[in-house]
Parts: C-alpha cells; structure tokens; sequence
C-alpha cells in the first residue's frame, strides 16, 4: 500500500498545495483527481510563486508523474495556459503529464450557465462559484446527453456531437437570459477552436484509470492531490453551498479510479483558523476588525477570482466531522503566523441549536445558519513565529494551541507551517504534542 491523499478540512484554502509539493519528492505520481479550474494551489519555490489550478502541484518536482484523473472537469484553455506558463519560466518537467480521456471537458455554454444558475438557490442566497463552469459540466455528466469527454474529442463524431450540444445548450441559454444578454454560440467556432486544443494536447491523453491501478499494484508510490475542502463536498458538505464533486476524503476512489486498499494515509489540512470564499453559513465568522486582521495578515484574497475571503475562528466541530469523513490519519496546521500579536483565540467546540449543546455537524444548511458557536478560549502569543522551524521555536501558548486542535479532532498534528516557503514548515515528532511533552520542545 502506498498511497498519500491530502484533504482540506475546512472550506478550501487550507495551504494543500504546499504540503503537496513537499510531499512530491517522496511519491513517484501526483493525482489530481476532483474539481477542476476552480481550485487555486499556491506552491513558493524560493523566490517564484506559483498558482496551480488545473495542473497537480506536483508538477514543479522533475522526474514525478503528474496525474489529471477522469473525476475532474477539465478546462483545456486552462491546462494549456498552465502549461506554457511552467515551459517559459522553464519548469523542466511538465511533459510529464498524463490526463485522463475520460475527463469531463469544459465547454464555453458551461460557463454561461455557471453565471445565470448561481444566482438561483432557492432560498435567495448566491453560492458564489467561482464562475469556471464547475457545476453546469458536472450537471452534464451525470445527465449524460449532453456531456463531452475528452476521448470524445479525437473521434470522427466529434463534429456531429459539437453541433448537437451546441444547438441544445442554444437553447436552454435563450430560455435562462434576456432577449438582450443571449448571445447564440457559434458550433463551427467552437469545433476548431476544440480541435486545436485537442491537438496541442495529444501527446499528454491517456488512460489514466488503468495507469494508476498498474502503478498502485506495483506499490508505486502515490500522492492523491484534493481540491477544495471537505465541507464543499457535494454529499456531505454544507449544501447547496459546496462545489459540485465529492471534495472530501471519499471522493479520492471515485475520481481516481483507484480503490481504497491502496490508500494508507489520508492527511488533513486545516488552517489555524477558519475562512470561506462565497456564499453560504459560516458559524464562526468574524465579520469584525479581528476578521479583517486576519484576512490583512493572511492575505486572504481568492487565488482564482480575487475575491476577499470571508474570516473566522478555528471550527474544531467542523473539523473533527470532515477529519472523521475523511478517514484523516494525521493533521498539519498551516498559516499558524498569521495569529500572531491576538491577545486570545477562540476555538469553537460545539454548536448551541435550539438551547441544546452538541458536536454535531448539522446536515441541513438551516440548521447550520441558525447554531450558535460554544468557544473555548486560549492565550495568544505576540512573538513572530515565521522563522520556527521546530516544535520548541514555538511560544508556549502557540504549542498550546496546536495540542488542544490535535485533542479536539482526535489526530496527531504531524506539521505546522508559519508561512509560505517550504522550510517554513515545522514536524511534529510523534507524541511531541502531548500534555506533559509539550514544553520540552
Ligand atoms: P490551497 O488552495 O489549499 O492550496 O491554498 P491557497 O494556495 O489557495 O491559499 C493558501 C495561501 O497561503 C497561499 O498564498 C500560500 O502561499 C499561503 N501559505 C501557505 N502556508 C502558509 C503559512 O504557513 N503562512 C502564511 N502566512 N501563508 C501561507
Ligand atoms: P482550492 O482547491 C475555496 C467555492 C466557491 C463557491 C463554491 C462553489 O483552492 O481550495 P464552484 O466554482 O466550485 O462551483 O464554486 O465553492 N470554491 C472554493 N473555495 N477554495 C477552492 O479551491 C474552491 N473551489 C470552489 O467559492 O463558494
Ligand atoms: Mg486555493
């Protein structure tokens, strides 16, 4: 058994492409397995930033082979951007690629349908998608007439299914916007514009299932990627606002193709506090200046649209549901820097709903708005904490911290990272944070 998966705990953000790209250099294949353009992955290699939406950050670590599986819906714009990118700032290894012919492929009637559906919870409230056509291609998918994958794309039908779509989605468009706003889409512009996308990505097409069930039987070493967060899952998450694949640890066989006995260790990634891009309840939210310290320290504006990320307290309710969810074998608290100088922090431990106390995470979205956060409260520290680079570098109420999410959540905390760059990144040893071992460093 030798598969890795690395999961957001909380509402996407958590820093997953960093741990990620640590982790590369001990698997030999990198898996994207769900979502699609709609994540942003921030990878710091030195002085160069990059931000991965659609390719795995594995991608920055030669001689790894990075993955796009069959569960994510694919933006071939997106990719090829991507990849022009790595190749001019000379990122040697981004042929290294294989993407799944079963990807659902991104079509620009997705994108249209995206900003004309978002606006339609049936209670009013905007999801705020990210606008990259995630759900309208995932509807098609699971509809299944109307639905494109890439294999799709190198067949002689590809034309014929191009103008059926086309006139299809056509259609529904002129039904969804005013005389005005619909804009007719053009088949023939789309087929060649699709053909040469095709083309230019020929070389990277294969049967991605089959490669990583032969790679896993080998006990090849493999590191599972996962996009958002768990609580955005489409099941389990906090519905209707989540994204539209299962982003949480059950997700990983069903967009991967490969079956759980080969997946040993599901680690959790969960920011030292709380943040959520978009619409929908957030029981811990700081709508206050503490909010908008954090979001000033951890510069917590969208990678993908930019937009300022709503902050909070650390929701350990949430977390230990989407860690157990998960199936998550171990934790690694991130951006722990940005809580420096706060005279306390709150850490939420249950939820009051209807004058009951509970710890469970409630499955319906009313339930969620109406819960009213029970906090424990912990001393802050004032040091900076960016150049720790081991448990005992830590101020003691920072060590506190960590050890009191680690109990709550019912895992180890195996790293904590105190800002972006890889060796801003502190292990935890075994048993290191435990009462009694705490100050021993
Ligand atoms: P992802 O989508 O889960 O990969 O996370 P994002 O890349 O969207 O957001 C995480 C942001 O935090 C990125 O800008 C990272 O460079 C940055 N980051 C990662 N770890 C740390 C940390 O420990 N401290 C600080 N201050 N920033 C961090
Ligand atoms: P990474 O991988 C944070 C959010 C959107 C919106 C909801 C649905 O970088 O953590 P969608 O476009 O998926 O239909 O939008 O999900 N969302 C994310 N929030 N990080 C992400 O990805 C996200 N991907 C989608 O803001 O609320
Ligand atoms: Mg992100």
């Amino acid at each position: 058994m030798a598969g890795t998966c690395v999961i957001g705990l909380q509402w996407g953000d958590e820093a997953k492409g960093k741990i990620v790209d640590l982790l590369t250099a001990e698997h030999d294949l990198v898996v994207r397995y769900q979502g699609g353009a709609n994540a942003g992955h921030t990878v710091v290699v030195g002085d160069e930033v990059y931000k991965l939406s659609l390719l795995p950050s594995g991608v920055l670590t030669p001689g790894v082979t990075c993955v796009i599986a069959g569960g994510v819906v694919f933006n071939p714009a997106k990719a090829i951007e991507e990849l022009d990118e790595l190749q001019s700032r000379n990122v040697e290894d981004s042929d290294n690629l294989r993407i799944s012919d079963r990807v659902h492929v991104i079509f620009p009637w997705h994108f249209s349908e995206d900003r004309a559906l978002d606006k339609n919870t049936s209670d009013g409230e905007d999801i705020g998608t990210t606008g990259r056509g995630i759900g309208p291609c995932y509807r098609d998918k699971v509809g299944r007439s109307h639905a494109i994958r890439l294999g799709d794309m190198y067949r002689s039908t590809f034309r014929d299914q191009i103008e059926h779509v086309t006139a299809a989605k056509n259609r529904l468009l002129e039904s969804m916007y005013s005389t005005s706003e619909f804009q007719p889409l053009d088949a023939s512009a789309i087929f060649e514009q699709y053909s040469g996308y095709a083309e230019r990505i020929k070389p990277y097409v294969a049967d991605t299932t089959e490669l990583l069930l032969t790679a896993a039987e080998a006990g090849k070493r493999i590191l599972f990627e996962g996009a958002q967060g768990a609580l955005l899952d489409v099941d389990h998450g906090t519905y209707p606002f989540v994204t539209s694949s299962n982003s949480s640890g059950v997700g990983i066989s069903n967009g991967s193709g490969v079956p759980g006995q080969h997946i040993d260790r599901v680690i959790g990634i969960v920011k030292a506090y709380s943040t959520r891009v978009g619409g929908g309840p957030f029981p811990t939210e700081l709508d206050n200046d503490i909010g908008q310290r954090i979001r000033d320290q951890g510069n917590e504006y969208g990678t993908v649209t930019k937009r300022p990320r709503r902050c909070g307290w650390l929701d350990a309710v949430a977390i230990r549901y989407t860690s157990r969810l998960s199936g998550v074998s171990s934790i690694c608290v991130m951006l722990l820097d940005v809580l420096s100088g706060l005279e306390e922090l709150k850490i939420c431990t249950a939820y009051e709903l209807d004058g009951k106390q509970s710890a469970r995470f409630p499955s319906h979205v009313d339930d969620l708005r109406q819960v009213k956060p029970v906090y424990e409260t912990l001393p802050g520290w004032q040091e900076d904490i960016t150049g720790a680079r081991q448990l005992g570098d830590l101020p003691a109420n920072a060590r506190a911290y960590l050890e009191r999410i680690g109990q709550l959540v019912g895992v180890p905390v195996e790293m904590v990272s105190v800002g972006p760059a890889r060796d801003q990144t502190i292990p935890v040893p075994h048993g290191a944070l435990t009462s009694g071992l705490v100050n021993s460093g």
